[in-house]
């Protein structure tokens, strides 16, 4: 065991933790839903939900992998014997497959890179109708998206410093470079303190009970949470590691990106008068129509796609890890052979959600719930992603809490953090764990399943 190769470092881990926090979740998804939910009161939620339950529990999830050395399976089963297992395998079966969906929207990313800085994007007249056409062209896409998993099982396949660690240490760093350079260049265009005001004036009218367990929700997808994905880096890190400010560092980090994300966007969504509440759309379609009007919009707007493939690259990386360390602790296969059998294998699993961007009546179409017609993509995404990582965090609470023990627990962090036992810290962790965690996260899953799937909405 002690030849397990793992990080470096503690900078190591936070870059790598770090990189798969922040992704599609903070760059795309989380400015459109502060759109459409009222601006700052949600950030201001988000923020609230990442420290007082996100932190806790990828606390729990990275103790669970240092002590036991393993996977997510091979951690449920060696605190907690096979019943429990059942939980890290349910873990690494929702990486698999949220990263089925997550590379053909990562590679949309990364195309949209090429054809803003290299190709016609900018010379369109109809935005929405130029990203209907591409989602639901398959051959590029294939391409692009066979590309980004090939990039992403590269660097898994070299390992967990070589791969893992080094992509991050360097992809981060660019990351933040170009999202600062671009808030720069935001800040300077008409109208960016409106967009400034809309983000960071709260206005609480706009907050009910769905904001909150939205804001709840993304907070948990946003740190990686929920699926064992911190189990599997937590098992690559040194005793003599502090598990507490680690946590916090990639917590910070997480929210600072989505809060940056947000500095860059709402200007420039204001500087054109349009609307922050785009939805889904407000990346792909509303951005390219303000690079359009910019002088420098190729280099600007390829800059931004650039920043957000690399975001999403670093969280491929983590997403795959998940079930290539499963095969690997649990079946000993060895890493190449995982990674690469991993890799096609998830690749193929996600052609259905790229044919249902239109390409294929069937799967486009797929299936009704909700009270509408929903795409193969949106039903993966609503199982695995929506429900499944709630469920996931909510069993793994109760797990460490009625299983394992907070004190277990806590003498695990106490390892490489002296004076943790019997810290407020400590009592604030294991209260969170024990009672608030379980109780919320297992709301947001009834809340979820009802609503989507049974068309009960409480508020
Ligand atoms: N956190 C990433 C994002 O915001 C997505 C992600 C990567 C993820 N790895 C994960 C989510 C593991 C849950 C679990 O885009």
């Amino acid at each position: 065991m002690s030849n397990r190769s793992g990080f470096s470092g503690r900078l190591g881990f936070v870059a790598a933790a770090a990189g798969s926090a922040v992704g599609l979740g903070n760059i795309w998804k989380f400015p459109y839903e502060t759109g459409e939910n009222g601006g700052a009161a949600f950030l201001i939620i988000y923020l609230v939900c990442t420290f007082l339950i996100g932190f806790p529990v990828m606390v729990g999830e990275i103790s669970m992998g240092r002590k036991t050395l393993a996977d997510p399976y091979g951690a449920y089963n060696k605190l907690g014997g096979r019943k429990w297992a059942i939980v890290g395998l349910f873990g690494v079966i929702c990486g698999v497959m949220i990263l089925s969906f997550y590379n053909v929207v990562a590679g949309w990313a990364f195309s949209y890179f090429f054809k803003l800085s290299f190709g016609d994007l900018l010379t369109s007249t109809d935005f929405g109708g130029y990203f209907g056409n591409y989602v639901a062209n398959i051959s590029d896409n294939f391409f692009i998206s066979f590309l980004f998993m090939v990039l992403t099982a590269f660097i898994v396949a070299r390992g967990i410093k070589k791969g893992i660690e080094a992509a991050a240490k360097i992809l981060m760093p660019v990351l933040i470079l170009l999202l600062v350079g671009l808030i720069f260049y935001s800040m300077t265009l008409p109208n960016a303190m409106e967009g400034l005001k809309f983000y960071l004036v709260p206005d609480f009218n706009k907050v009910g009970f769905d904001t909150i367990y939205k804001a709840m929700g993304h907070a948990f997808f946003s740190l990686s949470l929920g699926m064992g994905a911190l189990i599997t880096y937590g098992s690559y890190i040194s005793k003599k590691e502090n598990i507490i400010s680690s946590a916090a560092i990639v917590s910070i980090a997480d929210v600072g990106v989505a809060f940056l994300a947000g500095l860059l966007i709402f200007p420039l969504v204001f500087s054109q008068g349009v609307e922050p509440s785009a939805g889904p759309g407000l990346v792909f379609i509303t951005l390219p129509g303000i690079f359009q009007t910019m002088a420098a919009g190729k280099l600007i707007g390829g800059a931004f796609f650039l920043l957000l493939s690399l975001a999403a690259l670093t969280s491929t990386i983590s997403l795959l890890e998940v079930p290539v360390s499963y095969v690997v602790d649990e079946y000993k296969w060895n890493r190449t052979k995982a990674v690469t059998i991993l890799a096609a294998g998830i690749f193929l699993i996600g052609l259905p959600s790229m044919f249902s961007q239109g390409a294929s009546e069937l799967f486009t179409n797929f299936i009704h719930y909700d009270g509408v017609s929903k795409d193969f993509l949106s039903l993966i995404e609503d199982v695995f992603l929506n429900v499944g990582l709630p469920l996931g965090g909510c069993l793994m609470s109760i797990f460490i809490a009625a299983r394992w023990k907070t004190s277990n627990m806590a003498a695990e962090i106490e390892q490489g953090n002296a004076g943790y036992i019997g810290s407020f810290v400590q009592k604030f962790i294991d209260i969170v764990i024990t009672y608030i965690a379980p109780v919320l996260l297992g709301s947001i899953f009834l809340l979820t399943v009802m609503q989507k799937f049974f068309g009960i909405s409480f508020f």
